[in-house]
């Protein structure tokens, strides 16, 4: 598994300009006050910042989620609906938890690739699957996620959890996802969202803003990356404009359904 080179840090980022949707800039995320992050260098300024916070990356999620980020999870994998003896990708893999709940769905008949850039993020994986007992049908490796090393029409699904965020191009991401899905497959995707009753989504952003980076420098110390998670959420597009590039990555009967008050959204598309 290769890794690109990190960036160097630099003191001042430049903000990127790639694209609009529906009004509002979504590949543009407001962290140049970041030390390290440079717009041009995103990539490589997420992949290592998922390096570093791997080791404790499961534990956070625990924490921070209250443990609801199984269920969500789970949800995925119901909408991505493998069939039994099925093959699935799970693209930006991370530790690997979405491509074990696909790999116990399509049993030991199937098979699940798991891929992601960061080499890092993946190295508990393949223990990980062990303990779950689906080792043998869960394979690890490198991948970027614009640019997926699968020939067309490969998977009977495709699923994305957390990630979108983090790319550069959402519709090439959806279209690259949409490529390697065979007609019929679908492509499941899991983000965080903005609650829509207001002081709800006033407790929400407290939480996310103030308490998710003091706990995210506590348990991986490294708060950077805990900073990063709601500047990265604060101009993503809202769940009808995900849905909305999913149709135009040419995506068809595109849905979503908020989880927990509207703090995340599961977008399904058929391909
Ligand atoms: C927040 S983690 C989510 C991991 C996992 N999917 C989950 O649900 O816990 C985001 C992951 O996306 C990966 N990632 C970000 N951009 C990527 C890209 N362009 N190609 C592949 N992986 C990418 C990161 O390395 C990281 O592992």
């Amino acid at each position: 598994m290769t890794t690109p080179a990190p960036a160097p840090p630099s003191p001042a980022g430049k903000r990127g300009t790639s694209g609009e949707h529906g009004g509002f800039e979504t590949h543009l995320i407001p962290t140049e006050h970041l030390p390290g992050f440079v717009a041009e260098r995103k990539a490589a300024y997420v992949n290592t910042m998922f390096d570093t916070i791997a080791p404790r990356y499961d534990l956070m999620n625990r924490l921070m989620t209250f443990g609801m980020d199984r269920r969500w999870r789970n949800y995925v994998v119901a909408e991505a609906a493998p069939p039994t003896g099925g093959s699935a990708l799970d693209v930006a893999t991370g530790t690997g938890d979405i491509a074990i709940a696909l790999a116990r769905r399509v049993g030991a008949a199937g098979s699940v690739i798991a891929s992601d850039f960061s080499e890092g993020m993946m190295r508990p994986g393949p223990a990980k699957a062990e303990r779950a007992g689906v080792g043998a049908i869960v394979r690890f490796m490198a991948a970027d996620a614009l640019d997926l090393p699968f020939p067309d029409a490969t998977f009977d699904c495709v699923t994305m959890g957390f990630a979108m965020r983090n790319v550069t191009d959402i519709e090439r991401a959806f279209r690259e996802m949409c490529r390697v899905t065979k007609p019929g497959g679908r492509v499941v995707c899991l983000e965080v969202a903005k609650p829509g009753v207001p002081p709800v989504r006033f407790l929400h952003q407290c939480y996310f803003n103030r308490i998710v980076p003091l706990l995210g420098k506590i348990i991986t110390g490294y708060g950077e990356a805990y900073r990063y998670l709601p500047e990265s959420a604060r101009n993503f597009p809202p769940p009808s404009a995900l849905k909305t590039i999913m149709e135009r990555a040419d995506l068809r009967a595109v849905r979503f359904h908020r989880m927990s008050l509207g703090a995340v959204a599961v977008h399904t598309g058929t391909k």
